[in-house]
């Protein structure tokens, strides 16, 4: 068993740590990423809320209109952490 466990613990290990990060680095004073920091936090409470205006959408069971509403709970917050980072 511990045999089969090491190569593929590493198996899973390294393509993750080998990923090149490709997003582009935005240097700034401490206390500008504290706010940004905090502002990250605010925008976790919108998600909160797109989440449920989400929830409101499925439970009519209108799949389509389902669809079309999940892009809004969270695709400008990857497009933006894929394409920035302050570290
Ligand atoms: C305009 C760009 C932008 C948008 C849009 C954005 N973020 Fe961020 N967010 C950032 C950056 C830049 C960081 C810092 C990432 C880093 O340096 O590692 C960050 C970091 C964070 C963090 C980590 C904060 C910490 O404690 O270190 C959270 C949580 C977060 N964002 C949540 C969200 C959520 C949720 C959304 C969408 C509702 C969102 N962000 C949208 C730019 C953005």
């Amino acid at each position: 068993m511990k045999r089969l466990l090491l190569p593929l613990l590493f198996a899973v290990a390294l393509p993750a740590g080998a990923v090149e990060d490709t997003r582009q680095f935005v240097q700034m004073p401490a206390p500008a990423q504290a706010v940004l920091r905090a502002e990250m936090v605010d925008m976790l409470v919108v998600l909160h809320d797109a989440g449920s205006e989400f929830a409101t959408i499925a439970k009519t069971g209108d799949a389509a209109k389902a669809l079309a509403a999940l892009p809004k709970l969270t695709g400008q917050c990857v497009s933006c952490h894929t394409a920035y980072r302050t570290r």
